[in-house]
């Protein structure tokens, strides 16, 4: 797609990429884009260097649309992942007058990763560059999405150019979120957020401490669209997210072998929403990683359900637990249940793995013999409602 002016002087020069569905980890079902940005002022400034797969030269191609590319004075590392630094051994190449701005540990990382004599120069936290009537200044936002991570800012347009923090794994032909759909993008913004953003809470608090009383009027992050409308929707999602706000809900993490635990988790679901919690439920067999953690992000209770295998847990539901870790968050409760055939160990041994982790597991985990019966239906009913009052602070069933 075409390089499109955000404001006057100020360009999209990223590259859209439809065909990516993994994102190290992070599954892409709706492809993503890496933006960069090019300021045309007296001084020319390019803000981040797409990926390299293919990448490079459709940057250069669109930044030769506007400019020739030989002419940029600065180019302005946000961040040293790949996916915003892969081409810029390409475009160094061409903007040889071009010095390389990024903060004192992105240098670093940089002289790391490409092993070039580029002419580099630290920027510090709150300095600023003037490129004739345009100033650009820098952020340092430490951990977003790593530790060399900055954003800059242009004061004369109130763009905030936000590299991780605020982006989406979204393609599109159209560059604003409004133009996509808020609610459309919403669903990826968290996500996004809750896979490469929630572990580091407290930085996503203080960077946007940092920036609270600058005028925005517009988020250009690193991936998906750009923010020019609903950026107070956005701002309070992220805030949200950052102080652990929970809903009334429950998320079922479970396997199945011959169905049994399945069952039960029918069961459960119908007993958690009587106690008084929408509920969600993830085989994960089924259903990638990413979107299971997506959704706990705001769940009040997790509930890992899980047949007995070899005397122990199901070996796909011992494969999430490291998943649990990622957004960082002990507040959440957590309730295990599941089935077995003759000698258990599955409930006993999760109930164990998450206490030592640090979570709150509620007692009497609930696991039952072969098929359930009606009996055994009503006894999940019964574990589902319990488990919600306790997670809810109402009286437990299993006190
Ligand atoms: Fe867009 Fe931290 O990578």
């Amino acid at each position: 797609m075409a390089p499109i002016q955000l404001k006057e002087g100020i360009y999209w020069v990223g590259v859209v990429d439809w065909d990516i569905r993994d994102f190290h980890g992070l599954s892409t079902d709706a492809g993503s884009s890496y933006n960069a940005y090019l300021v045309v002022d007296e001084k020319i400034a390019l803000i981040d260097a797409a990926d390299p797969a293919g990448g490079a030269g459709t940057l250069l191609r669109h930044i030769a649309e506007i400019v020739d590319p030989a002419t940029i004075n600065y180019v302005i590392s946000n961040h040293s992942e790949p996916d915003h630094s892969g081409a810029l051994s390409e475009v160094m190449k061409v903007a040889t007058q071009a010095t390389l701005l990024a903060s004192k540990d992105g240098v670093k990382r940089l002289g790391q990763m490409y092993h070039q004599e580029w002419s580099f120069r630290e920027v510090g936290d709150g300095e600023k560059l003037s490129l004739g009537k345009r100033t650009l200044k820098f952020f340092n936002t430490p951990l977003l999405h790593w530790p060399e991570t900055m954003f800059t800012y242009c004061p004369e347009e109130k763009i905030l150019f936000s590299c991780d923090a605020f982006g989406s794994h979204v393609a599109s032909t159209e560059r604003f979120v409004d133009e996509v759909g808020t609610d459309l993008v919403l669903p990826h913004l968290r996500k996004y957020y809750a896979f490469l953003l929630a572990c580091f809470r407290k930085a996503v608090l203080g960077a946007m401490d940092k920036v609270k009383d600058l005028e925005i009027d517009m988020i250009g992050p690193s991936h998906g669209p750009v923010w020019r409308r609903d950026i107070d929707i956005l701002f309070r999602h992220y805030r949200s997210w950052a102080t652990l706000e929970v809903a009334d809900k429950a998320t079922i993490v479970y396997g199945t072998m011959w169905g049994a635990t399945q069952t039960m988790v029918g069961a459960v679901a119908d007993g958690l929403k009587a106690g008084g919690l929408e509920c969600r439920a993830w085989n994960v067999k089924n259903t990638d990683a990413s979107d299971i953690v997506s959704d706990l992000l705001d769940s009040r209770l997790i509930l890992m359900a899980s047949p007995t295998f070899v005397s122990g847990i199901y070996p796909p539901i011992e494969a999430f637990i490291p998943y649990l870790r990622i957004p960082r968050d002990k507040t959440k409760k957590l309730a295990v249940f599941g089935s077995f055939g003759w000698s258990g160990g599955a409930t006993r041994k999760l109930t164990e793995i998450l206490r030592a982790e640090g979570y709150e597991v509620m007692d009497d985990a609930l696991q039952q013999r072969f098929f359930p019966g009606v009996d055994e239906v009503r006894e999940c009913y019964e574990f589902g409602r319990g488990a919600a009052e306790w997670a809810r602070g109402k009286e437990s069933a299993s006190a």
